[in-house]
Formats: C-alpha cells, structure tokens, sequence
C-alpha cells in the first residue's frame, strides 16, 4: 500500500500520515509570535485537528509523495495542467503561467502537464520553463496530439527545441490519437534517453475501452486520465488496471474544466467534509480522487496562484474512507 494511504482509520476518514492546518488558520498563525504560535497549535489539538507532528503542517512541509510502480522515484501528489494559463499566453503574457507554477514550487510540487501549442506560444512558455528557479525543479509531461508519425516526430522536436530540453520527463499520446504510429516512436525515446517516461491521456469515457486494452498489450509507464467525484467510471476498471499491472497514474479533469464549479455554487459545502480535512468545494473533489491508492498525481488547472495553493491543500490531511467516498458521490446524484 502506498504511504500515504497506510495509516489508521479515524471515524470515517483515513489519516494520510500528514497534519493539516488550514488556510484561515495559517493566516492567523502568521500574526502571531513562536511562542503564542506554539499555543495556538496546541488549541487547534484540542479542536480535533490532527497536529501529532506540529511542525508538519500544510505551509512548512513539502506535499506529500507517492511512488512511480516499479522505481525508486516518487512525485508530489497534486501537479499543475498548464493548458489554460499557456494557451492565454498571448494575452496576458507569461507571468500568470510563472506565478502558478512557482506555488507549486513553493509548496514541493513538481508535475508541469503540458501540449504542444503553436510555435510562438511554446517559444514563450519554453522561457518561463528555463527560468533558473523552474528548470530543474518541474517534473515536465508533454505530449504528442497529432495523428501521423511524421508530424508527431515534428512536434516532439519543436518540444525539445524550444523547451530547451534534450530530455523529457514524461512524453504522452494525447487521447490515443496516432497511437499505433507513436507509440514505437515513444518506446526509442524511452530507450535512447530522450524521454524518461512514456505514457497516454485520455479525457472522455468514450476513450475507455481502447485505453484498457492498450494498458494489457502496451505497458505504458503512464496513464493519464479522468476521474472525479462526479466523473467516477475509472474505478470500475482503468485504476484497479493500473494498479494491478503497476502503472503510473495521472488524474485530469478534477473539476471537468470548471463546469464542476456552476454545479457547487448555489451549494453549502456538507459540515462532515471537515472530517476529512477538506474545506473547498475544490478540495471536495481533489480528496475524493486522492483517497484511491491507485493515484500518483492529479493534474489541476488553474490560472490563479491562490487556487494553486488551496488545490495544494487538499495534498494534505485526511482522505474519505469508502463509505464518506458513497456520501461524496450522493450529493451529486440527485
Ligand atoms: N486528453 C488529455 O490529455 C487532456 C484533456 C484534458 C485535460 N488534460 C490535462 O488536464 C489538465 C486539467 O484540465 P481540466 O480540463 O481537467 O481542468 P480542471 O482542472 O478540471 O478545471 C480547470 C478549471 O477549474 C478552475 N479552477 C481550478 N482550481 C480552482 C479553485 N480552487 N477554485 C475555483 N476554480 C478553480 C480553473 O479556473 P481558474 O483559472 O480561474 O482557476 C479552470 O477554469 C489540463 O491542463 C491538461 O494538462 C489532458
């Protein structure tokens, strides 16, 4: 079992091994001395929030970790989907894609997912990720999302020219397109160095099928696809899969490109959310994808720094045990 997924279960909910102070919280604990701040930590004890490590706590520790199956390697559990903050690049320049991922820095993160876009937009994001500070700390995931080996082959040199990179992190077939022309392309990359990981991405149900199979003859390093409280049908088969035949797991579309949003927001976030250290709508979704141990790292897209961080959060604390995970899931089913 994973280690952050090993610990006890508390009423309903299953300690991830990490403490967790929220953000209201850490606001408060910034105002005040180390010797009051100790006390504080103290009563947030005596409120029921698990602080049996006080120095471990959300804002002082890097996020949690799981393992790559099969390596010594492991990646911070929440990472960053670039594609919105890169594909705005032309009209608010690069400093909304710099700030986000430099929280994800800031707070131990380290997955970059990204798609080739248009040579001038990639010749700028391929600048932020040269910056000093953000070259060697990002895990970079790209991909290939053209149909033939040809164009593939001129989109993964684009990708190593203006990224500055002579290796990739993890190269993906974007939703299968091309894959039986990419992937023995993929597999030399692999072999040559060029890519360390090789992978593929789906983002629909209607992909789930040929993933499957895929997963059974190909084995891919990575696979990359949705999953959320509401889009739920990766655990019949894709993550059990995954598990058994020790794949890496990538989780996109945790708010279905923010259309989660407009469903939560006449809505009260349920009290018991507060049970497992959850205390966003955003966190709601984030937890309930990270309680299935099959998960490496769960891509969320954002173009706000303070989103970033409060999608950060949900790396820390408690995750729902299954029978919260089935009470997640009715507050969407009616
Ligand atoms: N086939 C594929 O390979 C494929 C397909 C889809 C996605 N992906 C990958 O997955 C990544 C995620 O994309 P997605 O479509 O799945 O997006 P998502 O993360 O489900 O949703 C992104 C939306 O949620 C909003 N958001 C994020 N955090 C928030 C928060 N804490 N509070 C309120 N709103 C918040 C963002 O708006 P703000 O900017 O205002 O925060 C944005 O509009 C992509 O960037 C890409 O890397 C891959």
């Amino acid at each position: 079992m994973l280690p952050a997924m090993q610990d006890q279960k508390m009423g309903g909910i299953i300690d991830q091994g990490f403490d967790t102070v929220t953000l209201l919280e850490r606001k408060k604990m910034a105002m005040f001395s180390e010797s009051t701040r100790r006390e504080f930590l103290v009563q947030l004890g005596g409120l029921g929030v698990i602080l049996s490590q006080p120095q471990l706590v959300f804002g002082q520790q890097p996020l949690p970790t799981r393992m790559i199956p099969g390596t010594d390697e492991s990646l911070p559990v929440i990472g960053l989907g670039s594609s919105k903050p890169v594909l705005e690049i032309p009209t608010e320049g690069t400093e909304p894609v710099a700030a986000v991922i430099r929280m994800l820095l800031e707070h131990g993160g380290r997955l970059v997912d990204t798609s080739p876009r248009t040579p001038d937009i990639d010749a700028e994001f391929g600048r932020v990720l040269a910056e000093p500070d953000i070259r060697d700390g990002i895990f970079l995931a790209t991909k290939i999302n053209t149909p033939s080996e040809e164009t593939g082959i001129q989109q993964l040199e684009q990708t190593e020219r203006l990224f500055g990179r002579r290796t990739i992190d993890l190269v993906q077939v974007e939703s299968l397109r091309g894959l039986q022309s990419h992937w023995p392309r993929l597999q030399e990359m692999k072999d040559s160095g060029a890519a360390r990981y090789i992978g593929v991405t789906v983002s629909s149900y209607r992909n789930f099928d040929r993933l499957e199979a895929f997963m059974r003859t190909g084995s891919p390093d990575f696979v990359h696809v949705n999953y959320s409280v509401i889009e739920t049908r990766a655990e019949e088969r894709i993550l059990p899969l995954a598990q058994d035949l020790g794949m890496g797991v990538i989780i996109n579309r945790p708010f279905m490109n923010g259309t989660y949003f407009g469903q939560v927001s006449d809505r009260e976030l349920p009290p018991w959310a507060a049970d497992f250290d959850c205390e966003s709508w955003a966190q709601f979704s984030l937890k309930y994808i990270l309680a299935h141990p099959a998960i490496t790292c769960v891509l969320t897209e954002t173009t706000n720094p303070e989103h970033m961080e409060e999608n950060i959060q949900a790396g820390f604390g408690r995750v729902p045990d299954q029978t919260t995970k089935q009470r997640m899931r009715d507050v969407f089913s009616g």
